[in-house]
């Protein structure tokens, strides 16, 4: 039977690749910073126009679909998830690390029918590593095969979170707290690479044995949960329940050992949902 989704993610594919251009390009220019939400949540004009070239290409092709794109949430549409297919985009991911030239921008784009994730791509442009993964078919960099490192022992294992500055002072007692306790567990280390699509790429290729997260959003989650699915990784809430894309919080890892014991040790951070306003 033939795949309906596949031309969609092959589409995706071609505009991905164009995106991570316009990336790599802007890097060779002076890049102008704009604040969003505090002096620590950054956008470039490249953020913007990178999302347009990405949804203006889609919708002329697929009129019917619906977008939830990281900038045009901020401009005001909405970021409800229906049953309708969708297109989950963040064209940049890992902002801060554009504006400073590190080398971890990743273009994520995730789909869905139903609610459900059909197929991943997340494009790390400045590595030129394409990462990719159609429900049931397994996931890739670059056309090859990727695993998760299969490490069932948490004392081995090196976990990947990010640290986003909230000015509440209570918010970052918890979230230094917790590396304090998932640090003495102990673990191998913790990194903090400051892209999510990329962490949970380096998660599903085996680089990483876990990542956990409180406070991002469903496009820093939905390209790059497809890959980890499918390269064979647990992914789960942080509660220790099942993962919910609308949540804004996950655990993903390399064995349900391992994720099940960072949802042991880690303190709740409030982080509200991206289906309520
Ligand atoms: C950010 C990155 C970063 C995470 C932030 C996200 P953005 O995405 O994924 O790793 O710590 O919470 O907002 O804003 O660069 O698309």
């Amino acid at each position: 039977m033939m795949d309906p989704w596949q031309e969609c993610m092959d589409h995706c594919l071609g505009v991905t690749e164009e995106a991570g251009k316009m990336i790599r390009d802007a890097l060779q220019k002076d890049i102008s910073v704009m604040q969003k939400s505090s002096p620590v949540d950054l956008v470039t004009d490249t953020d913007q126009k990178v999302e347009e070239l990405i949804i203006s290409s889609i919708k002329k092709k697929y009129p019917s679909h619906s977008f939830i794109g990281e900038e045009s949430v901020a401009a005001g549409a909405s970021s409800i998830l229906t049953d309708n297919p969708t297109w989950i985009i963040d064209p940049i991911d890992g902002t801060t690390n554009f504006v400073h030239r590190f080398p971890f921008v990743s273009v994520s784009i995730g789909f869905t029918v139903n609610k459900q994730i059909e197929f991943g791509i997340v494009y790390s442009c400045i590595e030129d590593k394409m990462y990719t993964a159609r429900k049931g078919k397994g996931a890739f960099c670059n056309g090859a095969p990727i695993k998760v490192s299969m490490q069932q022992d948490i004392t081995k294992s090196l976990v990947l979170t990010e640290m986003s500055f909230k000015k509440d002072p209570e918010h970052f007692r918890i979230l230094m707290a917790n590396m304090e306790r998932i640090l003495s567990i102990p673990v191998h280390g913790i990194r903090t690479p400051g892209s999510a699509a990329v962490n949970l790429c380096l998660v599903a290729c085996g680089a990483a044995d876990a990542y956990y997260h409180m406070g991002i959003h469903c496009w820093d989650m939905a390209g790059g949960a497809a890959i980890l699915t499918e390269a064979g990784g647990v992914i789960m809430d942080v509660t220790g329940g099942p993962f919910d894309l609308m949540s804004r919080r996950l655990i993903v890892a390399s064995s349900k050992n391992i994720a099940e014991g960072i949802a042991k040790k880690i303190q709740l951070l409030p982080c509200g949902r991206d289906d309520v306003s």
